[in-house]
């Protein structure tokens, strides 16, 4: 349960600063970024290609490392992480799901979904499981390997891969940017209804304002930096900071 006052983070980074390459040709995808991704709650990120989306999330799942700063998923802080305790907390804390699937194409749906739990020799919540295969909508699918099924069908198996351990946060990047507008509607639903009726966290990056109206609220990123914030957005307000950025830059 979160109070109602402070709701408790599932993962947040503190005066976040990444800086790739060094001299001349540094880049400073992050500069001094502290956010708090609050549980049970859906977050969206966006910004201009390069405003440092991507490295946000990554630095946030444990994907890659602050140059300063801390990270935190949970209470617990990922630069103070040997590579093993961080690879098995990546595993067992964090969901992901990715633009481009990233299914394996010699399982099955079935074997998709639990793979992480099988890679960490955990059985897994059956039930848990099998209430997350009706929500995808794939019950009738589980035979079928990836080359299968739709782009639509592929994503929700992923996101239901993401979910299947329960894990503290799921970290998706442009969930929806290869998917036609309807598949892209169905996956963005799935991922409301795990928070509002499954009581997950996901932090999703996305540029369509469309997707972010289905968070609860919008993180907006420019140059590395937190810039804007919107609660409860819709789409058209989206669009309208968006275009209210563009006239400003
Ligand atoms: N591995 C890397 N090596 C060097 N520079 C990088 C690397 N990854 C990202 N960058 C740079 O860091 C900045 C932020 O990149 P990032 O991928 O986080 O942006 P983004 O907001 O996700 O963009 P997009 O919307 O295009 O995916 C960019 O200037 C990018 O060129
Ligand atoms: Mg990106």
């Amino acid at each position: 349960m979160t109070t109602a006052t402070a709701p408790r983070a599932a993962a947040r980074v503190v005066d976040a600063v990444k800086v790739y390459g060094g001299g001349d040709t540094a880049v400073r995808a992050l500069d001094a970024v502290d956010v708090s991704f609050p549980a049970g709650r859906f977050t969206a990120i966006m910004g201009p290609s390069g405003s440092g989306k991507s490295t946000l999330m990554h630095c946030a799942a444990g994907l890659d490392t602050l140059t300063s700063g801390a990270a935190y998923i949970g209470d617990t802080e990922l630069g103070a992480l040997d590579d093993r305790r961080l690879t098995l907390l990546r595993r067992d804390r964090v969901g992901f799901v990715f633009q481009a699937f990233n299914l394996v194409p010699t399982l099955t749906v079935a074997e998709n979904i639990t793979l992480p739990l099988d890679l960490a020799g955990r059985h897994g919540d059956r039930e848990w499981i099998d209430a997350l295969i009706d929500v995808v909508g794939l019950r009738d699918r589980l035979h079928h390997r990836p080359s299968e099924l739709s782009g639509g069908q592929q994503q929700r198996v992923a996101v239901a891969r993401a979910f299947a351990g329960r894990p503290d946060v799921v970290f998706a990047d442009e969930p929806t940017g290869n998917l036609d507008s309807r598949s892209g509607a169905e996956v963005l639903g799935l991922l409301g209804s795990a928070v509002r009726e499954m009581d997950r966290t996901v932090v999703m990056v996305t540029h369509d304002p469309v997707a972010a109206g289905h968070a609860d609220e919008v993180l907006f990123l420019a140059d590395g930096r937190l810039v804007d914030r919107m609660e409860a957005p819709t789409a058209d307000r989206v669009l309208d900071r968006l275009k209210a950025f563009e006239v400003r830059t």
